[in-house]
């Protein structure tokens, strides 16, 4: 935590143009929504990998937030070991993303890496964000779905918010 029980929160993904950007977009909305802006300080996303710097999110990631009224503006970056000390927490979307994560990681960070579906309380969602890279849109659809409901039960579970 920051000064005042401030918290800073990166979601990562691998390429940062499907799930975590919307993610950081979805957390953000639900932050806003709430009026938590003042607890949760600085929300971004990035990729364990470097191909898609730069980019602008998957137009499946576009769709799905626009069609859900979820703004999102992003370009893409990559996620490397100095970041650990920027972040409260970092949140990824699968094993693969946390296997890389830990390999980077600082072995003093005092940063929370875990999944994102840790933050779950309901069966019928799976802790794993699955990569909907190859897939159609269903699996973006879905992804949304884990990113509110993880949103909220985080709120609810680190800073103490009933959403
Ligand atoms: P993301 O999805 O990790 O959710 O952004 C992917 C995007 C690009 C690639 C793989 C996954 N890729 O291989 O280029």
């Amino acid at each position: 935590m920051t000064k005042d029980g401030e918290i800073n929160v990166a979601f990562v993904c691998l390429g940062n143009i499907c799930r975590s950007p919307m993610a950081e977009a979805v957390f953000q909305h639900v932050v806003n929504s709430n009026n938590l802006g003042n607890v949760v300080t600085r929300i971004e996303s990035f990729g364990t990998a470097g191909y898609h710097i730069g980019e602008i999110p998957d137009s499946r990631t576009i769709e799905t937030c626009q069609v859900n009224g979820v703004p999102i503006d992003h370009r893409a970056q990559q996620f490397t070991s100095d970041k650990f000390k920027e972040f409260d927490y970092v949140l990824c979307m699968d094993h693969a993303n946390l296997k890389n994560l830990k390999r980077i990681e600082p072995s003093d960070s005092k940063a929370k890496l875990a999944l994102f579906g840790e933050w779950k309380d309901d069966k019928k969602f799976s802790r794993i964000i699955d990569d909907p890279y190859y897939g159609g849109t269903d699996g973006f659809e879905i992804c949304y779905d884990q990113c509110i409901h993880f949103s909220n039960v985080f709120l609810r579970d680190e800073c103490g918010h009933q959403v």
